[in-house]
C-alpha cells in the first residue's frame, strides 16, 4: 500500500510540473482537484497564477465563462482570488470512462479585456466499487459437459477509472471452475467461467460460487456476485441391478402365474434418464412363453407350466434400460425341483410268447425295462408281480428285470397267464403304473389218452344185425389239437383162431364199437377185447381198455324134444301096463333149449290125448302119469300130443306125438313099431338128398365171395384226416370194408343144451353142433381159452354117449 501512495504522489508530481511548464509557454492556467471535494475547496489561487492583484481582480470583473453553463462546477472567491468548488463534482458522472476529465474555463478580465484559459482537470478518486449486473448469475451446465467449456460471464462495472477501476476477480474457491480475465486490447475485459473438472449430478446438483470483483483503489473497493450453477442431468447411469444373478428354485409343478421373483435395478440419473423398464435379453422364443417380466416391477412370473424332466433349469438375461436406452444385465436362474409327476413307465424288451409247457423253472420268459423320468429318489423303482402266478423277477442289471419261471407249468391246468407286473417309485406320494403280459403255455404232448372208465362192458343180444353199434368208448386227451386228438383201434389179438377185427370194429374217431357180425350165444357168450386210445402227437402216446363183450340170450331156438325122438326110430311106442294105477309114470318127453334161462325154461303140455284125463303130464318135469287107474274099457292106443314151450317171449313151442299102447304084451308094441319103422325109412332117404344138394351149392358161393372180396380189398386205401395232419394209414383201425369173411360168420352155431331143470335124470349138457365144417376151428375148442368162450362144445361121441344113456334110463323105466 505504501507503495502504491508513494506511486501515485509521485504521478501527481510529474503531473504538476507539466501544467507548470503548459502555464509558461501558453500562458494557460491548469488546475487539477479530485473530484468529490466539499464546495469551497479551493483549486488554486487565479490571482497569484495570473499576477494580478486580489483587488484588481475584483475591479476588472473577473468572470468563469464556460461553454456549457450548465456545468458550472466552480467559481472564484473574489476575496481570495482562489478558485474554488462550487458544486459537488462526480468526475465518473462528468467525464465516465473517459480517461481525462477537463473542465475548460475562460476568464475574461473587463479593463481591459483580458482572456485566460483555465483548464480544471478532474482527478478520479476511487468512490465507487465494481458491480455486477445481477445479483445472481444463474448457470445450467449438463453434467455431461467436457472439462475446458468455458462460460462467460459479465464483468464487473466499476464507475471509476484506472486503477480505480476493476482490477481483478476472486472466484471462491471450489472443486470444478476456475475464473480466466481476459484483457484484450480493444476488446475490453470479460471473465470466463472455466470448467476444470467434470460435473456430477448425482453428487452434486447445483453448486453456489461467489465471485468477487475488486478494483486497485485505496482503499480497495469490491463487488460480488453469486454464481449459481445448476447441474442439468445428462443420462451418464445406466441402471444397476442389485443382483448379477438372481437364482431361484421352483418346483416343476408350480401353477401358471407363479410369481417367481423380482428383479430391481436403479438408475442414479434423473427423470426419463433415471426410469428403469425390464425387458428380457436374449432368450428363445420357447422360454419367453414360459416366463413373463413385468417391464415395470420387474416381476419375473411362470406363464406356463414346467417340466424338471425336459429342462432342469432356465437362466433368463434380463435387460434393465432407462428413458434414454443406457441398459445392463443380469441374468435369473430358474432351478427347477423335481416333484414326482411322473409315473414309471415300463417297456417289454421281449417275450417269448407261447412258453412250452415243459420248460424248466428258472426259465426267462420276458426281459422288461422299467423307466422314471423323475430323479433321485423319485426314480427309484420296485417291481413285483400281482397274483399268484409261477413267475418271479429277477433284477441282474439296474432296470431290466427277468421274467423267470419259478416252477413248473401244465397247461392242461393254465394254459395262459396274465402276469401284472407294477413299477413303484420312491417319491412321495409314490406313483406306480402297471403292465399286463399275456402269456400263453403251448402243448407239449405230456398226457396219454384216459379212458372215462377202466373198462367197458358190452350187451348185446344175440342175432344182432352186423354193423349193430354195440357201445361207445371214450377217451380224453387234455392235450392240444393233435397232441389231444384221440384215435381209437382195436387190439389185435385172436379169438378162437380169428382176428377180433372179424368181431368188432370201432370207428377211429368216435370210438363207437360195432359188431362186424352176428352174434350167437350159444356159441359163446362173452368175450374181450382191448381197445387202444392213441393222440396224434409225435412221439404218439397211448393207454388201452378191456371191453368185455356179454351177449345175451335171445329166444331165438325152439325146444328141441329128444325123446321121443323126432325122426323115425324114436317113434316109439310106450306100453302102459293095463293094471298101472293112478300117478303111474308112463313116459317121459324129455326136451331141451338152446337157449338159456327163461327162453330154456321149458314147460310141458298135453294138447291132443285120445282119452282126456287118462293121462296128464307134469308141467315143468315133462313126465306124463296116469291120472286114473288104467281099465279094461280104455282104448288100447292112446295118442298124446305134448307141446313143449318154453318161457321166452315171445314163447317158441314145438310139439311132439308120443303113442302109448295099453297092454302088457310085448308082441303087440313090437308090431306097432315096426309098421312106423318103414314109413321113416324113405323120409331119411328124401332129406339125406336135400342136404346134399344144399351143401353143394352153398360151397360154389363160397368160392365166389372169397374171390370177391379179395379183389375189392386190394384197390381200398383209406386215409383219415385232423386237420392237415394226415394220418398214416398204419394207424388205421379196421373198419368194415375191410372185414374178411363177413358173410361167413352165421355158417356157425354152438349150442348150448341143457336138459330141463327138475328132471330126475340131473343136469347135464348135451351139446351138439352141425354145419361143422364150415368153421372147422370151433368144434374142436382148446378149453381154458383165457374163459372167453363160457360154455364147451361136446363132440359127436359125446352126444351119442348121452344118447346111449338116455336109452338106457328108459329101458330100465320101462
Ligand atoms: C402366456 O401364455 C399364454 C398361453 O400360452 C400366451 O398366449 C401368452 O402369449 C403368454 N404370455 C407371454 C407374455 O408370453
Ligand atoms: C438272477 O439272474 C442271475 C443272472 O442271470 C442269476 O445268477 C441269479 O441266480 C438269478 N437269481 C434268481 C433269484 O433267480
Ligand atoms: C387275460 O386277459 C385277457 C384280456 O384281458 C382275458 O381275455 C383273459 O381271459 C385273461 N386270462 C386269464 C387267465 O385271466
Ligand atoms: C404237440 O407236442 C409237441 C411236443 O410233444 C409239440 O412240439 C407240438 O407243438 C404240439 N402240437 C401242438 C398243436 O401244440
Ligand atoms: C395195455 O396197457 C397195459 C398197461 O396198462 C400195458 O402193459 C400193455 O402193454 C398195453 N397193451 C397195448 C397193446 O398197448
Ligand atoms: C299076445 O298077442 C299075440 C298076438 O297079437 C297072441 O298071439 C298071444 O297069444 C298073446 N299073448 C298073451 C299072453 O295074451
Amino acid at each position: 500500500m505504501e507503495y502504491k501512495r508513494l506511486l501515485i504522489s509521485f504521478s501527481r508530481l510529474v503531473l504538476a510540473s507539466m501544467f507548470c511548464l503548459l502555464h509558461r509557454t501558453n500562458g494557460d492556467i491548469s488546475y487539477s482537484v479530485p473530484e468529490e471535494v466539499k464546495n469551497g475547496y479551493i483549486i488554486g489561487n487565479l490571482a497569484k497564477d495570473l499576477g494580478i492583484s486580489v483587488k484588481t481582480l475584483s475591479t476588472r470583473k473577473a468572470r468563469l465563462d464556460m461553454d456549457d453553463a450548465s456545468m458550472r462546477y466552480c467559481d472564484i472567491n473574489a476575496n481570495t482570488g482562489d478558485l474554488i468548488v462550487a458544486q459537488r463534482i462526480d468526475r465518473d458522472s462528468i467525464c465516465g470512462p473517459t480517461t481525462v476529465c477537463l473542465l475548460k474555463y475562460e476568464i475574461v478580465l473587463e479593463n481591459p479585456l483580458e482572456l485566460h484559459h483555465v483548464t480544471v482537470e478532474i482527478m478520479d478518486i476511487n468512490d465507487n466499487s465494481p458491480i455486477f449486473a445481477n445479483d445472481v448469475i444463474e448457470l445450467e451446465i449438463r453434467e455431461s459437459t467436457d472439462k475446458g467449456t468455458r462460460f462467460p460471464i459479465n464483468e464487473a462495472h466499476d464507475a471509476d477509472i484506472g486503477l480505480n477501476g476493476v482490477q481483478r476477480y476472486n472466484l471462491q474457491e471450489n472443486d470444478h471452475f476456475s475464473f480466466v480475465l481476459h484483457k484484450k486490447p480493444g476488446e475490453g475485459k470479460y471473465g470466463e467461467l472455466l470448467l476444470d473438472r467434470e460435473l456430477d449430478r448425482e453428487k452434486q446438483q447445483e453448486l453456489t460460487l461467489l465471485l468477487t470483483a475488486i478494483d486497485g483503489g485505496t482503499p480497495q473497493r469490491s463487488g460480488t456476485v453469486v454464481i449459481h450453477v445448476k447441474v442439468l442431468d445428462a443420462n451418464d447411469n445406466a441402471p444397476v441391478f442389485s443382483k448379477n444373478v438372481y437364482k431361484i428354485s421352483v418346483p416343476e409343478n408350480s401353477p401358471v402365474g407363479t410369481l417367481l421373483l423380482t428383479v430391481s435395478a436403479t438408475d442414479a440419473d434423473e427423470g426419463v434418464n433415471g426410469e428403469v423398464t425390464y425387458e428380457f435379453g436374449h432368450i428363445s422364443r420357447d422360454v419367453s412363453k414360459l416366463f413373463t417380466l413385468d417391464s415395470k416391477t420387474g416381476n419375473v412370473a411362470l406363464n406356463g407350466t414346467l417340466d424338471f424332466e425336459r429342462k432342469s433349469s432356465y437362466e433368463l438375461g434380463i435387460k434393465a434400460k432407462d428413458g434414454l436406452g443406457l441398459a445392463s444385465f443380469a441374468s435369473v436362474i430358474v432351478e427347477i425341483v423335481d416333484v414326482n409327476d411322473n409315473a414309471p413307465v415300463i417297456h417289454l424288451k421281449s417275450l417269448n410268447n407261447p412258453i412250452p409247457e415243459n420248460a424248466l423253472p428258472g426259465t426267462e420268459v420276458a426281459i422288461i425295462n422299467v423307466q422314471d423320468k423323475d430323479s433321485e429318489e423319485n426314480q427309484q423303482i420296485r417291481c413285483a408281480i400281482h397274483g399268484n402266478v409261477p413267475f418271479k423277477l429277477n433284477s441282474s442289471v439296474k432296470n431290466y428285470y427277468s421274467l423267470v419261471t419259478t416252477s413248473e407249468l401244465d397247461r392242461e391246468l393254465v394254459s395262459e397267464y396274465n402276469i401284472t407286473i407294477t413299477a413303484t417309485d420312491g417319491g412321495t406320494p409314490p406313483l406306480s403304473s402297471f403292465k399286463t403280459i399275456h402269456l400263453s403255455v403251448s402243448d407239449v404232448n405230456d398226457n396219454p389218452p384216459v379212458f372215462k372208465e377202466q373198462s367197458y362192458s358190452a350187451y348185446v343180444p344175440e342175432n344182432n344185425k352186423p354193423g349193430f353199434s354195440i357201445c361207445t368208448v371214450n377217451a380224453i386227451d387234455p392235450d392240444w389239437r393233435q397232441n389231444g386228438t384221440v384215435f381209437y383201434s382195436l387190439v389185435p389179438r385172436e379169438l378162437h383162431g380169428v382176428q377180433v377185427s372179424s368181431f368188432l370194429s370201432i370207428n377211429g374217431e368216435t370210438g363207437v364199437i360195432h359188431a362186424v357180425r352176428a352174434f350167437d350165444y350159444e356159441r359163446f357168450r362173452s368175450f374181450k377185447v382191448h381197445i387202444l386210445a392213441r393222440d396224434n402227437g409225435s412221439p404218439p402216446l397211448s393207454s388201452n381198455v378191456t371191453l368185455n363183450v356179454f351177449i345175451t340170450d335171445e329166444n331165438d331156438n325152439a325146444p328141441q324134444i329128444l325123446y321121443p325122438s323126432p325122426d323115425g326110430n324114436s317113434f316109439m311106442t310106450e306100453m302102459v301096463p293095463t293094471s298101472a294105477l293112478s300117478g303111474s309114470l308112463v313116459s317121459k318127453v324129455i326136451a331141451v333149449d338152446a337157449d338159456s334161462g327163461q327162453n330154456a325154461w321149458l314147460s310141458y303140455q298135453i294138447v291132443k290125448t285120445t282119452d282126456p284125463g287118462l293121462f296128464t303130464i307134469g308141467l315143468y318135469s315133462g313126465e306124463i302119469r296116469t291120472h286114473r287107474d288104467v281099465s279094461e274099457s280104455d282104448n288100447m292106443k292112446q295118442n298124446l300130443v305134448v307141446s313143449v314151450k318154453d318161457n321166452g317171449k315171445p314163447a317158441l313151442s314145438t310139439t311132439c306125438a308120443i303113442y302109448l299102447v295099453i297092454s302088457d304084451n310085448m308082441s303087440e308094441i313090437s308090431e306097432l313099431k315096426e309098421r312106423s319103422h318103414n314109413e321113416d325109412t324113405s323120409k331119411l332117404t328124401f332129406y339125406l338128398i336135400i342136404s346134399l344138394v344144399s351143401v353143394s351149392i352153398f360151397f360154389l358161393t363160397f368160392i365166389i365171395l372169397v374171390l370177391a372180396v379179395k379183389f375189392c380189398h386190394r384197390k381200398k386205401r383209406q386215409l383219415l384226416f385232423d386237420g392237415a395232419v394226415a394220418i398214416p394209414s398204419a394207424y388205421l383201425p379196421p373198419n368194415y370194408g375191410e372185414v374178411e369173411g363177413a358173410g361167413t360168420l352165421r355158417t356157425s352155431y354152438n349150442y348150448d343144451t341143457y336138459l330141463t331143470t327138475g328132471s330126475r335124470t340131473s343136469d347135464f349138457k348135451f351139446v351138439t353142433s352141425y354145419d361143422e365144417n364150415s368153421l372147422p376151428t370151433i368144434s374142436t375148442p382148446r378149453k381154458g381159452n383165457d374163459g372167453d368162450i363160457h360154455g364147451s362144445l361136446l363132440d359127436t361121441e359125446q352126444v351119442w354117449a348121452s344118447d346111449v344113456l338116455l336109452s338106457r334110463m328108459n329101458n330100465y323105466k320101462l
